[in-house]
This record gives C-alpha cells, structure tokens and sequence, in this order.
C-alpha cells in the first residue's frame, strides 16, 4: 500500500439518511484501512451542503447527522483519529466559501459536470437554487481549510477536487507563495454498487439500499427482492452474470472469491439456481451487518456521548479552520479585526 504518512485525509458525507451498504464498500472500508496511516483524517457531516437542495428538511438533516455519527462508530470509525467534524460547526467554512466566490464565475459554476447532471435530475432549471450551484465552492473551503492533500472519493467527485484545485491556485498566485497544497483525489478501487433493483446507484432516496442499521428481516427480504436475471427462468437455464445485482453484492462482500468464481462460471453454465445464490448472499450480509448492527444499537442508548464525540471533533477542527481562513483573509487585503472585535465583545 501507498505511504499516506504525511497526508491530511477529508472525506464526508452528507447527512440526508442512515448510510448504507453502498457507503460502506465505496468509502468506509477504505477510511478504515487509512485511519492511523496518514497524519489525520477529518470525517466531515456536511449538514449545510445537505441544506442546497433540502432547505425545508432541515429537521431531518439534524436527525440524520446522529444516525451517520453511529454509522460511523459502529463500522469503526475511530474519533481520536479520524476526527468527526460537523461542517455547520465550523463557521470559517462559510467565510472561506464566501471569499471563494470571488474567484469563481457563473459560467465556470454551470459547467461542473457533476452539478450540471444533478440540476437536471432535480429537474431545476433557472430556479437552482444558489447555494446549489455553488455548493463545489463550499467543497473547496472544506478541502482547503483543513489543507487536506488527499480526498477520497467516487469519480463523480472529481469536478469538485478540480474546482478546488483552481480556487486554492487562485489563492496561491493571490499570495504569491503556495497556502494551499495541492489536494489530490484518491479514487475509490471498489466499483459502485448497483441499487437492489438494478439501478446504476444505491441510494437511499431511491429506495434500493440496504442501510447499515437494516434489521436481520430488512436484509434477507432485501436480498429476496434483488434484481438477477429475468431470462433466468428455469434452474437448468445458463444464466447472465453482467447487471445481476447478486454478483455484484458477492464481488463487493463475499471474503471467498474463489468460491465465487466457481459460483459466477456455474451460473454461466447453468444448472445454478438463484436461491442458492441468494442464500449464499444473505449469509454473507448477515455476518458482515450483525456486528455492526450491535455496536449501534449499543451506541444508540448514549446519543449524549454521540454527539460529545462529534462536538470534540468539530472542536479541533475549527482552530484549523479559524488559522487557515485568518490566513485567506490577508491574502485578500482584508484588515484584521479581531483584536478590536474582542475588545468589543469584551463589553457586552
Ligand atoms: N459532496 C460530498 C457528497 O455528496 C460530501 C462532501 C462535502 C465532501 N464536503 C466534502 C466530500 C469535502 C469530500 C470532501 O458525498
């Protein structure tokens, strides 16, 4: 594996629901393996950038931020090492945004593929809202706050390492020395998972995921359900590996790859049936999930010390934050207050 020792690792999510299996296998496997091996890795609950196409559920996006904060707990994720940092916390991300802003066009905001595809599956047209179109300029304060140099993420993610690869040169060539490093992505090796249903994506808006929180019951009848074959209709009939949503689930979870290669050339050949594999994979889910779903449930029971950890992290992640946005200011020639403004607060 590579030496990720002197790297300051930022990866996050946004709270809109309990993360789910395909979280797990795209992101969380791989913050486990590098938490401990680079020199610190924020985990960032980007409540706010959850707000630019949901300002009316902020309800459910506060809720969520303490189902994510167990996820994260109970898959392991440990707080003294990979910080967990709620982005509505962290006010100097909003500032650093704002100044961001300033550097950045409309037509360079339009352009970002992945945003551009998201407007149009929202169906937005002239009605996006703003935050919306400039949440990648969001993206590049949270990144560059922390002067995070790696970012792992999906490739739908990458417009954004780009985006804030031109904003932090922008800073730099402001300053005339490099404030920022340059952050690369680190792109996850694990293909996405399909949804349940076949869909190019799971998600938990669409309904086809299975969450790491799902109940024993949750998870069988959710592998029941699982797309296959259609043209698969008799056990003797060879069947179609490509888009069976089985494989792909075995492929990402089953320890026993030999096992399922020998399973995956069987089922090409026929004379294999679907509830065979579907009960190779329940069993496979089920050891996977049910220790996570005990550490949860065990979490679960103290959301006071959730949230203690969340509050710890979000702590030390704001003097980061706080030291690099005073450093943004003077590059953009903003005078320095604070002195006054204490003095100031100091007689309320
Ligand atoms: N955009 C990411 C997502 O939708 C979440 C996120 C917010 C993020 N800020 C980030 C990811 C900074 C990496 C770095 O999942």
């Amino acid at each position: 594996m590579d030496d990720y020792s002197n790297d300051i690792i930022l990866t996050g999510d946004r709270p809109t629901g309990p993360l789910h299996l395909g979280h797990y296998a795209g992101s969380l496997v791989n913050r486990l393996a590098l938490q401990g091996r680079c020199r610190r890795q924020y985990v960032l609950i980007a409540d706010c950038q959850a707000l630019t196409d949901n300002a009316g559920g902020a309800g459910r996006v506060a809720h969520n931020v303490l189902e994510v904060a167990l996820d994260y707990l109970a898959v392991g994720l440990d707080p003294e090492r990979s910080p967990f940092v709620l982005q509505s916390g962290v006010p100097e991300l909003c500032e650093l945004t704002m100044l961001y802003l300033n550097l950045v066009t409309v037509a360079r905001l339009e352009r970002n593929p992945t945003v551009k595809a998201e407007i149009q599956s929202r169906g937005f047209s002239r009605d996006v809202p703003a935050g919306f179109l400039c949440y990648p300029v969001a993206q590049a304060a949270d990144i560059t706050a922390f002067k995070a140099t790696l970012v792992p993420v999906g490739d739908d993610q990458l417009p954004m390492i780009e985006q804030t690869g031109e904003i932090a040169a922008r800073v730099n060539r402001l300053a005339g020395r490099d404030v920022f490093p340059e952050a690369k992505a680190l792109l996850s090796t694990t293909p996405r998972l399909p949804g349940l249903d076949g869909k190019a994506k799971a998600s938990k808006s669409l309904g086809n995921a299975i969450s790491l929180s799902a109940s024993a019951d949750e998870v069988s009848r959710a592998v029941q359900a699982m797309f296959t074959d259609p043209g698969h209709l008799r056990v003797s009939d060879p069947g179609q590996v490509e888009g069976n949503v089985v494989f792909a689930y075995l492929d990402a979870f089953d320890p026993d790859k030999a096992a399922v290669e020998d399973l995956r050339a069987h089922y090409r050949r026929g004379g294999l049936g679907d509830a065979v594999l579907k009960k190779r994979l329940d069993g496979v889910l089920q050891d996977l999930l049910a220790p996570i779903r005990e550490r949860r449930a065990r979490l679960a029971r103290d959301p006071g010390q959730v949230m203690r950890f969340v509050a710890q992290g979000t702590h030390a992640a704001r003097e980061v934050a706080a030291r690099t946005l005073s450093e943004v200011r003077r590059v953009f020639g903003l005078r320095e207050l604070e002195p006054a403004a204490k003095r100031l607060a100091a007689t309320w």
